[in-house]
């Protein structure tokens, strides 16, 4: 992998930094060099050595991941009298419940009780967007694995034993698993959103080309290494407090008090950390959640329940899969004139987060793209599978592979060179930079990044050589292909955009914090812990961060939308100037009493500090009369100054109307590039990525080293869903695939040889917390330069048709499609093509020009 000479600036991961190291002095060499990337003047020098933001801290936990002694909700002890939790899940996908022998099992012996829907006080209806999924299954049940019941026991063994005297009678029901049977069925979660802009169908009737075809996408599983878990406590009075592996324990709250008839001040949720999420802690958590919650509320004895790997896998969402229709007009150049796109989406049983999903899919459909005219609706079908739900990208993904899937099919149609497509179409600085929902795309980088990454991956070179390749090697074929990434920050659902902390100074000068984010790998703990130390100018080891509780901060959004960092560091950064407006004042007022000179906030100054906490306190007309952090702290204290405040933080400038479907949705926007180049045996269909390239702009990096495992966490996530993740199904509607015995997600050999990541910088990027920008979700969105890849091989094969490739493109599907266009043959041609035979067919490419219209 490639170092990075520019100020922001990734660091090898190899030669990552202790806390420690960032304060002392006399670095080792290998540092020195490291820090002398962000050091220009001696001034700045000084300062810098101050400052940790910027700076590759290592990640909070990374040791405890390692050496296990991270705790994670299953491993807390366990406590006198507690109970394992487990559920009855449903056999089948959809049915009716006829007969269940609860009682029968709960007089077991080892069973404390055996719960069903009629056992919640409260209510059993829930969704965070629209309330239609039951806790508890109430006479039908919708989806394989969906919890019917719920058995609490004094161990797992007794449960083991209860289930298998289980008899649970069911009438079948006709499930419906597909989008095509969803819509025939006219089963759908919500109404179909439409953006539209311009003209499309007169764009349509006067274009010079056209192209119509459908893309098709699977969904993938969130694989995260903690499966869901939760443990709960009873408290006095019938309070309930919970530990959750939940990006959201604010929901988490609300949704056990409305279960168990409480008040949203009785429930406490707590989480330290969760192994993992990536969405799919996002509103999931809170079915096992509710399960202890409810066991707790009826033994009055503490419950536990973990999830194994195989019920994780087979009874919660996905990302969901999505099958989009569409029409596409354009220029003899290729510049796009419009389009029409019909999105579908395989929602699942229940809405959970579909609708928001969709939205964001709306929002990223034209990707790096301006588009005049266009038509986007989009649909979302309910069928018989666990609710699909959050996941990394939230739509985005979905969305933009459709869109980067028609580029290349212009590029293949024209006989030109895609890139040359991408570069024409993409959005501009001062016109073509309107998005189809109206938002101005500003201060972004979009041609630049492309430009850049055009010359430092040698793309034109390898395309030549790639082209060369293919016309020679019988066996093998190549595939390069260059994708941009633009994605919104901030939730689309716009009270979601907010964040508080709670920050508390001790008489040591040792600092807490607490905010509603949750920690699940991403580092938001690291970086909000830099934040502070800054704003005091402290040492990073004097800041903690305490466990996520719902006591401290409370109606906090889930941990999600890549916007963690945004919302809960600013609001944190906020509590902190609370402080330092208290402290300055007592020590404009100290300063002035022992020096002779009149009290002036504004010369006071906080100036830090190495190891051990030296930071200075001290008014600049007299900078040799300091005081300490910490002796400023205990001064201040004993002159009864608050040096606890809490902060808060609500977006600004956000703005969507849904009635016009205009407005300002995103704060900004972070955006990239990446080039990739993939091998494939002709013969097999086994696929190598051999190189990536990617170029990001995320702003000032709070920490380059968190930010660049980020980017290459999230992009080998994607490369897992565009390549082999392959979730597969019985014709019963069961998952077969629910283990990583046959679930493949990308290992240590998936790696591409060739790595080069890289961030550019940005000075127009002025907003966000410390000019930074979120990076969460983006980079997985790059992955989009692989599949495409695929594409372009298969591209070569011939040049009379337009192959054609769902997503993801396993092994299986490459070779499907390279044998369609071996086998090709006139029976199998077709100039004009519905929906359905698109899915199959092979789309025949002009000979000239004068036919273009007539067999696109
Ligand atoms: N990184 C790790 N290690 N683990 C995760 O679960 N979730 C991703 C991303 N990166 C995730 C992760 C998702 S889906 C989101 S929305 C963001 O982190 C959430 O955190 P942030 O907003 O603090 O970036
Ligand atoms: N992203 C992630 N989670 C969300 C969003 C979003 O835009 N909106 C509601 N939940
Ligand atoms: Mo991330 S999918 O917004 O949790």
């Amino acid at each position: 992998m490639k170092e990075n000479g520019n100020q922001v600036t990734n660091v090898s991961a190899a030669s990552s930094v202790t806390n420690d190291d960032l304060f002392v002095d006399d670095l080792p060499p290998a540092q020195n060099e490291l820090r002398s990337d962000f050091i220009e003047s001696p001034a700045a020098q000084k300062r810098d050595r101050m400052k940790v933001v910027g700076k590759q801290v290592a990640h909070d936990s990374a040791v405890g991941h390692v050496t296990g002694d991270a705790l994670f909700v299953d491993d807390l002890p366990f406590t006198k009298n507690e109970l394992v939790v487990d559920f009855i899940g449903s056999p089948v996908a959809h049915g009716e419940i006829i007969n269940l022998n609860s009682e029968e099992l709960a007089q077991l012996d080892g069973i404390t009780g055996v719960f069903t829907h009629a056992d919640i006080p409260g209510h059993n209806l829930y969704g965070p967007v629209i309330q239609d999924e039951r806790f508890l299954a109430e006479g039908v049940v919708e989806y394989v694995g969906q919890p019917i019941a719920i058995i609490a026991g004094e161990s797992r063994e007794a449960i083991r034993q209860a289930k298998k005297k289980l008899r649970l009678e069911i009438k079948e029901l006709v499930p419906v698993f597909t989008i095509e049977e969803a819509i025939s069925a006219k089963q759908f979660i919500g109404t179909t959103r439409r953006f539209k802009q311009g003209n499309f169908e007169k764009a349509w009737s006067e274009a010079e080309h056209t192209l119509k075809g459908t893309f098709i996408c699977n969904g993938q599983e969130q694989f995260y290494l903690e499966s869901q878990a939760a443990l709960a406590w009873p408290g006095e009075h019938g309070e309930i407090q919970i530990h959750s592996s939940s990006q959201n324990p604010t929901e988490i709250q609300e949704v056990i008090a409305e279960a168990l008839g409480l008040g949203f001040n009785e429930v406490v949720c707590v989480c330290k950390r969760m192994g993992g999420a990536f969405g799919g802690k996002e509103t999931q958590a809170v079915i096992p959640a509710v399960m202890v919650a409810l066991v707790v509320a009826k033994t009055k004895r503490p419950a536990r329940i973990a999830y194994t790997k195989d019920e994780d896998m087979r009874s919660t969402g996905k990302r969901h899969p999505y099958k989009i229709h569409y029409k596409v007009a354009f220029t003899a150049d290729g510049k796009i004139t419009g389009v029409k796109f019909d999105i579908f989406s395989n929602g699942g049983a229940g809405a959970d987060l579909s609708t928001a999903i969709m939205e964001r899919t709306l929002f990223h459909s034209e990707n790096a793209y301006f588009i005049p005219n266009l038509i986007f609706n989009g649909t979302i079908c309910k069928t018989n599978f666990p609710p699909n739900t959050a996941f990394r990208g939230f739509g985005g993904p979905q969305g933009m592979a459709n869109i980067e899937n028609i580029i290349q099919e212009i590029a293949i149609s024209l006989k030109k060179d895609a890139l040359e497509i991408r570069r024409l179409n993409c959005y501009s600085h001062d016109e073509r930079n309107v998005t189809p929902y109206g938002q101005t795309v500003r201060n972004h980088l979009l041609p630049e990044i492309i430009d850049q990454l055009v010359e430092t991956s040698g793309y034109r070179q390898r395309l030549t050589e790639v082209e060369d390749f293919n016309r020679q090697s019988e066996t093998y074929l190549r595939g390069l292909a260059l994708t941009p990434m633009k994605f919104g920050i901030s939730f689309t659902t716009k009270f979601l955009n907010q964040g508080n902390a709670l920050v508390n100074i001790y008489k040591d000068g040792t600092v807490q914090v607490s905010t509603g984010g949750t920690e699940m790998g991403q580092g938001l703990n690291t970086k909000i812990r830099q934040l502070v130390a800054d704003e005091f100018s402290i040492s990073y080891d004097d800041v903690r961060m305490m466990i996520t509780s719902t006591e401290k901060n409370n109606n906090t959004p889930p941990t999600a939308a890549s916007a963690g960092t945004d919302l809960n560091g600013f609001a944190a950064v906020n509590a902190c100037r609370k402080i330092r407006k208290n402290l300055t004042k007592f020590a404009s007022s100290y300063f002035a009493a022992k020096q002779g000179l009149d009290p002036a906030p504004e010369h006071i100054c906080f100036e830090g500090g190495k190891s051990g906490g030296n930071s200075l306190v001290f008014d600049e007309r007299n900078p040799e009369n300091s005081l300490t952090f910490q002796e400023l702290v205990k001064l201040a204290f004993m002159d009864r100054v608050s040096l606890g405040e809490r902060g808060f933080y609500s977006t600004p400038e956000i703005n969507f109307n849904r009635d016009t479907e205009k407005g300002e949705p995103f704060f900004y926007y972070t955006t990239g590039a990446a080039v990739s180049e993939v091998l494939i045996d002709r013969l097999t269909g086994h696929l190598k990525l051999e190189r990536s390239d990617l170029l990001l702009d995320i702003g000032e990096s709070i920490n380059p080293g968190i930010d660049r495992g980020q980017i290459i966490g999230g992009f080998i996530q994607g490369v897992g869903w565009v390549t082999n993740e392959d979730l597969r199904y019985s014709e019963k509607g069961e998952l077969l695939t629910y283990s990583p015995t046959t679930y493949k997600i990308p290992n240590i050999q998936d790696l591409p040889e060739i790595f080069n990541v890289d961030t550019i910088h940005n000075p127009h990027h002025q907003i966000n917390i410390r000019r930074s920008k979120a990076v969460g979700e983006p980079p997985l969105m790059l992955c989009l330069s692989v599949w495409i890849a695929v594409k372009h091989a298969l591209s070569c094969v011939r040049n009379d048709v337009c192959p054609r490739l769902n997503l993801p493109a396993t092994g299986e599907e490459i070779l499907l499609r390279l044998t369609e266009l071996n086998d090709y043959s006139k029976e199998h041609r077709t100039t004009d093509f519905s929906a359905l035979e698109s899915e199959v067919s092979l789309v025949v490419l002009p000979s000239s020009s004068a036919e273009t219209k007539a067999t696109v």
